[in-house]
């Protein structure tokens, strides 16, 4: 469960990047977070995993109070929430199984469990055949995988995805999609920001609306806009 309570984050330059949200999100939910650009979606995530702090209201995740988490223990948020930024950011000279591992290397396991979770995780988003790669030698498509399998290596409770299906073919995109819903039948709450409005007309789920840092809409099995285009939907 993610419980937000009269959430506010005003930025140091004064601009609002959120402004008075209360949600809650029950463990194993599928949510879109969709509005335009500059509407407070990556700023949700970034107090979500507390990369920045909310400047008023309560943020509960599980039975954490994110405000009360000091810098020591945010590993215990880095393993509850997976995260898939809007860049993927591997690391240039290490392998797709190395980029993987790399998420587990601060958990203090044993190197056999490590490389059974990174051989588990390159198996459910298919890439294990590319796991000696580097991420130079794999298509745009191929990374985002890499990304996702390194997220989910953990086991998070949460996965949230910035834009992860911005800059791919609709192919790799309807690929990674899929990947997001096996992910959340597993049991993984998954929270996906995207300007895909076809994907979020396909496949229904509930939709959370921002614009100008507020909470617009909240509505389950939502359209990405309020009246849908029939036709704006994949066939798959
Ligand atoms: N570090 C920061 N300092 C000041 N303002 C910021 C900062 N980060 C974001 N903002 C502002 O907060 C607002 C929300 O930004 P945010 O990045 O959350 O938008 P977004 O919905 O993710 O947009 P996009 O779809 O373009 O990714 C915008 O007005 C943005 O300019
Ligand atoms: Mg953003």
């Amino acid at each position: 469960m993610i419980r937000l309570t009269k959430v506010s984050k005003q930025f140091k330059n004064g601009t609002w990047g959120l402004m008075d949200i209360s949600m809650s999100i029950p463990q194993g939910e599928f949510i879109y977070v969709v509005g335009p650009s500059g509407a407070g979606k990556s700023t949700l995530f970034k107090l979500l995993l507390k990369e920045e702090e909310s400047s008023t209201g309560a943020i509960q995740i599980g039975n954490v109070l994110l405000s009360q988490v000091k810098e020591r223990q945010l590993y215990m948020i880095r393993r509850q929430v997976g995260v898939i930024g809007q860049e993927d950011l591997l690391l240039p000279y290490l392998t797709s199984a190395q980029n993987v591992d790399y998420a587990l290397r601060v958990l203090g396991l044993s190197r056999k469990i490590r490389q059974e979770k990174t051989t588990k995780a390159l198996a459910l988003v298919g890439m294990l055949p590319y796991k000696d790669r580097l991420p130079e030698e794999l298509s745009a498509g191929q990374r985002k995988k890499i990304a996702i399998a390194r997220a989910i290596v953990t086991d998070p409770a949460v996965l949230i995805a910035d834009e992860p299906t911005g800059n791919l073919d609709v192919k790799s995109a309807v690929e990674i999609m899929k990947l997001f819903l096996r992910i959340n039948q597993l049991g993984t709450t998954v929270l996906l920001a995207t300007h895909d409005s076809t994907m979020v007309n396909s496949v229904r789920n509930r939709v959370l609306e921002f614009n100008n840092g507020r909470l617009v809409r909240d509505e389950q099995q939502g359209g990405y806009t309020k009246y849908a285009d029939p036709k704006d939907t994949y066939v798959w």
